[in-house]
């Protein structure tokens, strides 16, 4: 018959909690706890971490429990802000050559909205200034992928995602567009803004304590799909914003950053919603190479 060692030094606490998994039936269960269990305890051990410090971490975590309902996720906020978020990405999508590379969904997608006709204008008068978004879904080699889904959301001007915000209806900025035989896709929306992510709850206060800002850099979300392709959860970044350096959620790549082009209301086509024939208005280009599942 096995004892288990008295737990008196924090190694033998650690090995025994360890072992205490042996019998974990899902070996990837087993391999998942086990090691927690061990960067867990060697971070508290190498920290010399306090009472006081671990009492304040319960009680941040608490109320991040607390701060979540049907719409506010504050944990994957948390996860967002440490940077995990993009670190899970990053390892579950390592996309090599020119593939299309992948950031954070965020918070506010909404699954289930509309089926618009390509050029289709996803916003109204006062969401912002109108931008024309358009671009080709191909393949790594080059063929156009007709077909594509392309389902894209973005805040309003106000700082606003739809879901945030009782003044808009929640299919407002969002929309699912289809590429057509030649893999293209195109709609009217607004040129994005930077927005402060939420802060009114214990992640804004972990912001503050520790002296850095909520914002996020200007962007539209785009989740692009297609049969027999790797579904690529994406945003594209306007190169103007004072951000791109400093992004809260840590979403930022190199490859996702564009220009929006400036036009005068005379070049607008006669397509163009009425926004867009009486004011300045952008337009951006994006295109998506999808990787082969
Ligand atoms: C967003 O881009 O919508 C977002 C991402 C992470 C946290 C909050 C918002
Ligand atoms: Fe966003």
């Amino acid at each position: 018959m096995t004892t288990t060692p008295a737990s008196t030094t924090p190694a033998q606490i650690t090995e025994n909690v360890m072992r205490s998994f042996d019998a974990c039936p899902d070996p990837r269960l087993r391999e998942l706890l086990t090691e927690l269990v061990r960067r867990l305890h060697g971070f508290a051990v190498d920290l010399r971490l306090t009472e006081t410090e671990w009492a304040a971490a319960i009680r941040f975590l608490t109320a991040t429990g607390q701060k979540c309902d049907g719409t506010r996720q504050e944990f994957i906020l948390l996860s967002d802000v440490l940077g995990l978020s993009m670190v899970v990405d990053a390892v579950n999508h390592e996309r090599g050559g020119q593939a299309t590379e992948n950031t954070v969904l965020g918070p506010f997608y909404v699954e289930g909205m509309p089926d618009l006709p390509l050029g289709a204008n996803i916003a109204r008068p006062g969401d912002g200034e109108p931008a024309h978004i358009s671009g080709r879904v191909r393949a790594p080699s080059g063929t156009p992928i007709a077909g594509a889904v392309v389902d894209v959301w973005q805040n309003a001007d106000n700082g606003l995602y739809s879901v945030q915000d009782s003044d808009q209806a929640l299919d407002n900025l969002r929309g699912r567009f289809t590429t057509d035989a030649e893999g293209r896709y195109e709609f009217w929306a607004v040129r994005p803004t930077d927005y402060a992510i939420p802060y009114d709850g214990p992640v804004g206060q972990l912001l503050v304590a520790t002296g850095r800002h909520p914002w996020r850099p200007a962007h539209v979300h785009m989740i692009a799909s297609a049969p027999g392709f790797d579904t690529v959860t994406t945003h594209v970044f306007d190169d103007q914003s004072k951000y791109l350096d400093s992004d809260a959620v840590f979403g930022v790549k190199e490859s996702l950053v564009r220009t929006f082009q400036p036009h005068e209301p005379t070049e607008a086509p006669a397509s163009a919603p009425e926004t867009a024939r009486s004011d300045r208005w952008w337009s951006l280009e994006f295109d998506f190479v999808l990787q082969p599942s």
